[in-house]
């Protein structure tokens, strides 16, 4: 089965000491993850040598940044790099968040850079898509969404490609309350995996990860995460919350 995984981004929230309680109340309910079940908890960088050495004794739990540079080292004050990650010893990294898209202008050129850097230093990103409202009001996310994919993803080997989750997120659906339908999402899901399975086949595709995110709740999660081609969630507000998450995480099939 693939890998089924909650993963929660903290985006720019929380103290240290807020993160920390947050992380040792979920850990406190000893959740024993399945094989392909998978914890993932996209925290601010000031915080992953925590997350990691807290989440460290906990199978498949993994701590994760939210974002790198797409360059590998130099004058690029303020920012970070994939093999600083790695050199602390961080296994998954955010790349292309809708937020990163258009806040720091981040095109699909230089996400594919960072997808490079990361696949090198043995870092699983979770790679976002997702489209804004007026293109779902036009009819054409379909488009849209393959055009994200194509320009960061297609450069990539089959076997690389393996090694790259996917989130789809709605930017309408981000942050509002507003989730896409179940239907809205598998549709998506099924697209994106179709995109794939033309370029890499089916059998490559049908192992890619394809997260859902957009106002995943507690109460909503078990649903969505039971459509055939959601594989977990991608969840910002409800991982604030450790009783919403850990349902979250209960939640994947
Ligand atoms: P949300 O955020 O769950 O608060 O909608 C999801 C995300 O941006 O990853």
């Amino acid at each position: 089965m693939r890998k089924q995984i909650a993963a929660a981004n903290w985006k720019m929230n929380l103290t240290y000491q807020q993160g920390e309680q947050l992380l040792s109340d979920i850990l406190a309910e000893g959740i024993a993850l399945a094989n392909h079940h998978y914890a993932v908890f996209a925290v601010p960088f000031p915080y992953l040598v925590l997350a990691n050495s807290e989440l460290s004794d906990s199978r498949n739990y993994f701590a994760s940044a939210q974002n790198c540079y797409q360059k590998k080292s130099g004058a690029f004050t303020g920012e970070v790099s994939a093999e600083m990650l790695q050199s602390i010893g961080i296994k998954f990294c955010v790349i292309g968040h809708s937020e990163r898209r258009e806040y720091f202008g981040e095109t699909n050129k230089d996400l594919a850079e960072k997808l490079n850097l990361c696949l090198g230093c043995q870092i699983t990103p979770i790679f976002c898509c997702g489209e804004p409202l007026q293109i779902r009001e036009k009819g054409t996310q379909n488009d849209y969404v393959e055009q994200q994919l194509k320009e960061s993803l297609f450069h990539f080997s089959a076997d690389q490609l393996t090694k790259i989750v996917v989130a789809y997120e709605p930017i309408w659906a981000i942050g509002t309350g507003k989730t896409a339908t179940n239907q809205q999402a598998q549709d998506m899901h099924a697209h994106l995996r179709a995109v794939l399975a033309k370029k890499y086949g089916q059998a490559i595709a049908d192992e890619i990860s394809i997260l859902y995110g957009g106002s995943v709740k507690a109460a909503n999660a078990k649903e969505i995460f039971g459509m055939p081609d959601v594989d977990g969630g991608l969840v910002g507000g409800a991982s604030l919350i450790a009783a919403d998450f850990v349902q979250i995480i209960r939640s994947l099939k």
